[in-house]
């Protein structure tokens, strides 16, 4: 598989083409960027942590019936992924209240939910990525009646099964964000990556933060978080 020319660059990826025009590489980057890159730093590792760690949790998702754009780890920080078109909704499930949400809502992070909740962002930085309903992306175009019944039964499939592999791992999962593309033949699967960028996971006695939050909101320990998150997730596959 050859590396061709760099196709996009992104917040914390860069996308290659291959010389299979239905075939794309990911390498994965150690920047970090928050409040819609207002905020910019580095993690050292994030790159090596966020790329093998959705890889795992992909891979274990499609055998659990969840398609996806993962097809192959070919180093560190590069994986060959299917070419989707992303469809442009940040799909959000939540099992505890944190984050956006709280503040939202008005109320204190940690609350159990009866029930898992979602919401969906429309993907536009410079709108802010602002919150809509399924009317509101039918009456946009952003995906049809149908697509939006997959995402929503795939998103709450990936948050059964991630919900109980990392409660083996004695994590919360708090909440997290998918992306989902359409393949040539027009199917959805999920894309992007599923990483402590992109979940909440909380200890789950202490309630200690293993993710992004930590860089979010200056708690120190960034680096020390991702490499513990990974380590878990590792430790429990050896088992
Ligand atoms: P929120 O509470 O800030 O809306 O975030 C909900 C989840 O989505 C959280 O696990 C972090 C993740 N997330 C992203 O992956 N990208 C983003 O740009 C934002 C704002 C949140």
């Amino acid at each position: 598989m050859q590396k061709l020319e760099q196709l996009y660059e992104g917040k914390a990826k860069k996308v290659f083409k291959t010389d299979d025009p239905e075939l794309l590489i990911v390498d994965y980057k150690d920047d970090a960027t928050a409040f819609n890159g207002l905020k910019k730093g580095s993690i050292a590792g994030k790159g090596v942590i966020n790329n093998q760690m959705s890889n795992r949790l992909m891979a274990k998702l499609e055998k659990a019936g969840v398609p996806t754009h993962f097809v192959q780890e070919l180093s560190p920080r590069e994986t060959l992924v299917k070419k989707v078109s992303i469809v442009p909704l940040e799909v959000i499930v939540r099992n505890l209240s944190a984050g956006s949400f709280a503040k939202r809502y008005g109320v204190e992070e940690g609350i159990v939910f009866d029930a898992p909740t979602i919401e969906f962002s429309y993907k536009n930085d410079e709108l802010g990525d602002p919150l809509l309903n399924s009317y509101h992306a039918l009456a946009l175009k952003l995906a049809t009646a149908e697509e939006i019944d997959t995402i929503k039964r795939y998103a709450f499939q990936v948050n059964d099964f991630l919900k109980a592999l990392w409660a083996e791992c004695g994590v919360i999962l708090v909440d997290f964000k998918l992306e989902f593309g359409r393949l040539a033949d027009g199917s959805i699967v999920l894309a992007d990556e599923i990483s402590p960028d992109t979940c909440r996971l909380w200890d789950e006695k202490t309630h200690e933060k293993l993710d992004k939050d930590r860089f979010r909101r200056d708690l120190g320990g960034v680096e020390d978080a991702y490499a513990e998150i990974m380590k878990r997730l590792m430790d429990h596959d050896a088992d």
